[in-house]
């Protein structure tokens, strides 16, 4: 029997047809060897249908029940800028977005948020912002000293883009631990698609690279379903994070952003996010893999259905309110309006419901400082 694709989201083109038995020894074969040629893993992706999510999904709880158990990790967003000298063509804080209301935390107000997040039990802290000139590296560098000096127990990740490896060498040695840095698209030709000439993959993916050498806990990702992006673009993100090798991996579905050139562009398929998250899980059986504000924001059960595809951490925000929609990367993004306090518990709901519970905790699962 072929496999029924057709709730395949459009923006993920056709590929060669599998039967679902071909399909299941694919993921089987996935799951034995840690990884797909090309070929093999377009293939599987483009075949995706109720049948091989399914089982794609039973096999990825599986593997994340054995290594994690119902345990849920949290970490604490701090947006603490939207500016950004980028101009990224599918963000709302882009750039050229004249109507981006602006805004940037002062070190005062970014301590404020992880003073109120170790008291609601985090322990990780994300640092995530636009490009930012006003943030140079010797602002960050003092940044980090004084959440490190104030919260010597605590995990501190930067999400501050591309910078050079010397800065992220003193970012380091100043008491950073991890870093998140979507690479976004592996495929250079889909990359060019979705940034100006001014980005370069190779950039990112360099980038990447050192943040792993100097030791970062490191992570990359993609978007699933950004405008021209095919099955293939999507087995080439398999490829480089099997030869990357990060701790953890975030995706998401794209979003379409009203104020960007692609603002009339579809939106990513939940169920393939979903069905690559199980993917992804069976790929690595250790890595982190968070459900996304993304995932929550195009389906009321999101986050929970990401927690049930494989997913195994949760990232809510401590932003002060008064910011929240400021950080609008894409139209109808969820919780902009909750006190960290309420996104907390009611996050700590949600995962009860599907029977799973946040654990308080570094999360660290791996040897890492
Ligand atoms: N839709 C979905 N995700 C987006 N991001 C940025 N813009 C969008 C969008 N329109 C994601 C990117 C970025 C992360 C912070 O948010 O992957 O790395
Ligand atoms: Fe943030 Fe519900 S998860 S308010």
């Amino acid at each position: 029997m072929a496999a029924d694709r057709s709730e395949k989201g459009s923006s993920v083109s056709e590929y060669a047809l599998l039967t679902i038995e071909e399909g299941m020894q694919l993921i089987d074969r996935l799951q034995r060897e840690h990884g797909l040629p090309k070929t093999e893993m377009a293939a599987l992706i483009g075949a995706h249908c109720p049948e091989l999510r399914d089982y794609a999904k039973a096999k990825a709880r599986a593997i994340a029940d054995q290594q994690y158990g119902k345990d849920i990790y949290i970490r604490g967003l701090i947006e603490f800028t939207n500016y950004c000298k980028n101009d990224c063509y599918y963000c709302g804080i882009r750039c050229s977005n004249a109507r981006a209301k602006r805004y940037r935390l002062s070190k005062e107000e970014i301590l404020a948020c992880c003073r109120e997040g170790e008291k609601l039990g985090f322990r990780t802290f994300v640092l995530q912002g636009g490009e930012d000139p006003y943030y140079t590296d010797d602002r960050i560098v003092e940044l980090i000293r004084q959440i490190r000096t104030a919260h010597p127990d605590c995990a501190i990740t930067l999400s501050i883009g591309e910078r050079e490896r010397e800065s992220y060498e003193r970012f380091w040695e100043a008491g950073a631990d991890r870093y998140l840095l979507r690479h976004e698209t592996a495929a250079a030709s889909h990359y060019q698609k979705l940034h100006p000439r001014n980005m370069s993959l190779e950039h990112r993916k360099q980038c990447l690279r050192d943040l792993k050498e100097i030791g970062y806990q490191t992570g990359c990702g993609f978007m699933v379903g950004s405008p021209g992006q095919t099955v293939e673009h999507l087995a080439e993100d398999f490829l480089f994070i099997r030869e990357l090798h990060p701790e953890m991996v975030g995706i998401g579905p794209f979003i379409p952003h009203c104020d960007t050139p692609f603002a009339g562009k579809m939106q990513g398929s939940m169920e393939l996010t979903l069905y690559l998250l199980s993917l992804l899980r069976i790929g690595q059986p250790d890595l982190l893999l968070p459900a996304t504000t993304a995932l929550a924001t195009i389906h009321p059960r999101g986050r929970e259905m990401g927690i049930e595809a494989g997913a195994n951490v949760v990232m809510p925000n401590l932003s002060p309110v008064g910011v929240r929609d400021k950080y609008s990367l894409y139209d109808g993004k969820v919780c902009t309006g909750d006190e960290a306090a309420e996104c907390r518990n009611c996050l700590e709901k949600r995962m009860e419901s599907a029977g799973y519970h946040i654990v308080v905790g570094r999360g660290d699962h791996c040897d890492v400082r």
